[in-house]
């Protein structure tokens, strides 16, 4: 097993990795966002991938989803803990809460979307995005860790590299919505194409432009936020592959299994 972990804005360092090396990976969907730190935290194997590079060069849509996602299933990850800075669309989650977001709503349209394709079909299942054995896991730690946080919560997905109108802002929240970001997808439907228990943990870091009475959303307040939780961010990591102790998640979501009944193209033809 190994232990993918996905870092957000903010999170470009792992300190808590021993025995770490940085390996250059290359996939057939090309390169990931950058080097992965591989190592081992405790008992479990990890690899660490920044999403936007370190040094954050890459916006949401350049990003190679599915290079990122390749690269870990091909060091071997089983279980991908996706750390993700998010907007809030509601009062009860302020800026600090971490969101173990259950399902996404997917607004972008300039992203691959899929491994699949070029003659070979596939429709996986998404009515259950995220993987509940590794929710379980990461709630207990943010528990212990005595994190203020949320099980479950829907995510939607915007394009960006701009935030949203007040107006957009004021629709996902009519709409019964949780939180906001724009990286989740195609991230999450890719992990289960390539068969990865996958979570997102999204660290809300404001309260989007919604919010009549808190200032518009803008980056030196999402850093703000960000930087005073990165060793919350860090702690909740060093959590979960505690728990894990080297043994992958027993997953009864069905996340390793997702092509078994997917593939429709016809083998023998
Ligand atoms: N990332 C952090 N805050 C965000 C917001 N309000 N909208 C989209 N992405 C975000």
């Amino acid at each position: 097993m190994r232990l993918g972990i996905v870092g957000g804005s903010g999170l470009y360092q792992m300190a808590a990795v021993e025995d770490a090396e940085l390996v250059e990976i290359e996939t057939p969907w090309g390169k990931p966002s950058d080097s992965l730190l591989l190592g081992r935290i405790g008992d479990t194997p990890v690899a660490f991938l920044p999403r936007h590079g370190r040094g954050h060069r890459l916006t949401p849509t350049e990003l190679n989803y599915r290079a990122n996602i390749a690269a870990l299933k091909m060091v071997g990850c089983t279980d991908v803990l996706s750390i993700s800075a998010c907007g809030s669309f509601r009062e009860e989650l302020p800026p600090g809460t971490f969101v173990l977001v259950d399902q996404y709503v997917d607004r972008t349209r300039r992203r691959t979307n899929s491994f699949f394709g070029d003659g070979v079909v596939a429709h996986v299942s998404l009515a259950q995005p995220s993987c509940g054995s590794l929710a379980d896991v990461t709630e207990d730690a943010l528990k212990a860790l005595g994190l203020s946080h949320r099980r479950g919560g829907s995510y939607l997905v915007m394009e960006g590299p701009q935030f949203s109108s007040r107006a957009e802002s004021l629709l996902y929240r009519a709409a019964g919505l949780d939180v906001i970001g724009m990286t989740a997808m195609p991230e999450a439907a890719l992990a289960r194409e390539a068969e990865l228990c996958y979570q997102t943990v999204a660290m809300v870091t404001d309260f989007d432009a919604w919010h009549g009475e808190h200032e518009a959303v803008d980056v030196a307040q999402v850093l703000e936020v960000l930087h005073r939780n990165v060793a919350n961010s860090q702690s909740l990591v060093v959590a979960v592959a505690e728990r894990l102790g080297g043994r992958a998640t027993a997953c009864a979501s069905g996340c390793r299994t997702a092509l078994d009944h997917a593939v429709i193209t016809d083998r023998s033809v």
